[in-house]
């Protein structure tokens, strides 16, 4: 198989400027020299663009919603054409509200698809439970088929229709979930690993269970959307909602080895890197270059060499 990279330039989901500037970050870091290490050719589409709306008032709270909703649309039929062509993908963000179009356009090739969704955040507000109004923190609003009757509809948005089934979603990472959101996840039962479980599990148990909740029943396709906070903000202090207490480099990797090693990952999001909220370039650094590691493990990139196989007991 191969891999496709679209960047998408894209901040609109929330009100801090810079996260446009992730895709050029990762890049810089070395993404496209690494992925060519792995074993498959590498297809680099090159970043969107995304034009300017100059009149986009904010709905009910929610800022640029019509900016939001076309750049998905965008963002949408090109992750479905990368898809149709046959490419695993990754799509570098920009903000998560980026999932909305990445993960529709999977679901438009790919109906079976499952989620799994790392994130300090569960990004599941709606825009009447949303605290900020920011629509980065709603993406996974749009695409419940439980949540229809919830969501109002919002100008920018007429092309999403709900696709995706609450037992189809595995949260992994959470530690800051709003009020509205805690009831949202308890009433439709969805899976969710927050950092307490994760401690009392250990990373191989979540995943265990994360990949045999989502794939026991039948192998099918799987969207990884990965937001960088929620790695620990010692690791990746570039970002925009950091949470203290996040995952550690080791737990980060185990993640995305698993999901590798399903030979399921179709397409994967790698979102909130923002160079513009770095302490020092050294921050930015560290940042981009572990979003560079986190998505090369999950294309396969090993911790136990390249030809000899699985090193150690079995
Ligand atoms: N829950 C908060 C909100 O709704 C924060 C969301 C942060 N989301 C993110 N993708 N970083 O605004
Ligand atoms: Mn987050
Ligand atoms: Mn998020
Ligand atoms: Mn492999």
């Amino acid at each position: 198989h191969s891999v496709a990279v679209l960047g998408a330039p894209f901040s609109k989901g929330q009100k801090r400027r810079g996260v446009e500037h992730g895709p050029k970050a990762i890049r810089d870091a070395g993404l496209i020299e690494r992925l060519s290490n792995l074993d498959y050719p590498v297809h680099d589409f090159g970043d969107l663009s995304f034009q300017n709306l100059d009149k986009d008032e904010p709905y009910m709270q929610v800022p640029f919603p019509r900016s939001v909703g076309r750049a998905n649309k965008l963002l949408s039929e090109a992750v479905g054409s990368a898809v149709a062509s046959g490419h695993t993908t990754v799509m570098l963000g920009g903000d998560h509200s980026l999932a909305i179009g990445s993960v529709e356009g999977h679901a438009r090739q790919c109906p079976d698809l499952c989620l799994i969704w790392v994130d300090a955040h569960a990004d599941i507000n709606t825009p009447l439970t949303s605290p900020s109004g920011n629509l980065h923190g709603q993406s996974v609003a749009f695409m419940l088929k439980e949540l229809q009757n919830k969501m109002p509809e919002l100008p920018g948005f007429s092309w999403v229709k709900p696709f995706l089934s609450a037992k189809d979603l595995v949260y992994i990472g959470l530690r800051d979930v709003d009020p509205g959101e805690y009831d949202i996840l308890k009433e439709l039962g969805i899976q969710c690993f927050t950092m307490r479980d994760i401690d009392r599990l250990g990373i191989q148990r979540v995943m265990e269970v994360t990949l045999d909740h989502l794939l026991s029943r039948k192998q099918r396709p799987i969207h990884l959307s990965f937001d960088i906070d929620a790695m620990d903000p010692s690791l990746a202090p570039a970002t925009g909602t950091p949470v203290n207490g996040g995952l550690t480099y080791r737990e980060g990797i185990w993640i995305t080895e698993e999901i590798h090693n399903t030979g399921l990952l179709s397409v994967m999001d790698l979102v909130e890197v923002n160079p513009v909220l770095g302490a020092s370039r050294e921050a930015v650094e560290v940042t981009a270059s572990l979003a560079v590691d986190i998505i090369a493990s999950s294309l396969g990139q090993s911790r136990q060499g390249g030809l000899l196989g699985p090193l150690g007991i079995p």
